[in-house]
């Protein structure tokens, strides 16, 4: 077989789900341009990224935040394009090269924690060049401890970039996560800590597997939602569960954070997702290992990187944070034996 890789000269309109208003997520200005192999840079500091309950760069995301905000849609480092990044590689919009037949998508298996690494690097680092520091690291949401168990303070300031209208309006602080949420059953469950901590052990800890933690292959010509392919344990929950438990549930689909085209609208989508890269690292850190399937490692997707090139990155270089030039602030991981 062949690693999936997107055919970025074949990007189309994308296939969106009932009662969402139609919008463009192909890159600006991408079609003659050949990307370019994506050599990580050096650097000096590494970035950390802390919790969002207690992150002392507020003031300079906001700055990078707002600045983003204000650059014209049509340009790569645009907030409307960062949004559209996540749209563009899970609604049929790029297909797989060599299978243009076949839907690029990072979810549903084994690639969905590396795409969103390297999203998240690449957001992470045009912010720090806006405002001109190559230190600024963007936060996580703790989540997986009791204090960061709400929606972060920094997100509910209605005047602040970091904050999004379309939210569940009966999930704000203090109330806290459910991270197993099943809005289905509409039962709300949202506030139970050691539910919580048991479900990160679960889902985390307990889980040994590569193929379980990861998810299952995704290769050049699979057919994504097939019962060839799968989710893993953390895409599932809390992954996906802490995106529809954040979603207004007024709107047709949960949007923002509960639907794919939109939840990158929300700036709590980063924090969300910076927790979720987290929960790699701290499973590495169990002794656990990464897949050296070659399908997996050179899977590879395409950016706009900091200085406005389009690069191909692939999954094998994004194995250590570190190598990539940020760490995640040590904490106590309180599920770590919270075995139910
Ligand atoms: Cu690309 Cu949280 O999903």
């Amino acid at each position: 077989a062949e690693p999936v890789v997107p055919d970025v000269h074949g990007c189309n309109k994308p296939t969106l789900p009932p009662g969402a208003k139609p919008i463009a997520c192909c890159p600006p200005n991408y079609e003659n341009k050949e990307p370019i192999d994506y050599v990580i840079p050096n650097y000096q500091t590494l970035r950390i990224r802390k919790p969002a309950h207690d992150y002392d760069d507020l003031e300079k995301y906001k700055k990078a935040l707002n600045i983003m905000k204000s650059l014209p849609d049509d340009h790569p480092h645009s907030w409307t394009q960062q949004s559209r990044i996540h749209c563009a590689y899970c609604h049929n919009s790029y297909h797989q090269k060599g299978h243009t037949d076949i839907e690029m998508q990072v979810h549903f298996s084994w690639i969905f924690f590396p795409f969103h690494r390297w999203y998240l690097y690449f957001y992470e680092r045009i912010l720090g060049k806006l405002i001109d520091d190559p230190t600024f690291a963007i936060p996580f949401w703790n989540w997986d401890a009791p204090e960061g168990m709400e929606i972060p303070a920094i997100f509910t300031d209605r005047k602040s970039p970091l904050y999004n209208d379309l939210r569940n309006q009966n999930h704000q602080p203090p109330t806290l996560v459910d991270l197993n949420w099943n809005g289905r059953t509409g039962v709300d469950t949202s506030g139970d800590v050691e539910a919580n901590l048991a479900t990160m052990y679960r889902q985390v800890y307990e889980v040994k597997r590569p193929i379980c933690f990861y998810g299952k292959p995704f290769r050049a010509g699979d057919k994504p939602y097939s019962s060839r392919t799968g989710s893993g344990s953390v895409e599932l929950v809390p992954h996906n569960t802490v995106h529809s438990w954040t979603g207004d549930k007024t709107q047709p689909n949960l949007e923002d954070m509960g639907a794919l085209y939109a939840a990158a609208r929300d700036p709590i989508f980063y924090c969300h997702h910076a927790n979720i890269d987290r929960m790699w690292t701290i499973w590495k850190s169990f002794g656990r290992k990464d897949i050296t399937d070659p399908d997996y490692q050179n899977a590879s997707y395409v950016f706009y990187d900091e200085n406005e090139n389009l690069v191909r990155v692939k999954n094998s270089d994004a194995f250590d944070s570190k190598k990539l030039g940020y760490d995640y602030k040590q904490l106590d991981l309180p599920w770590q034996k919270a075995q139910p």
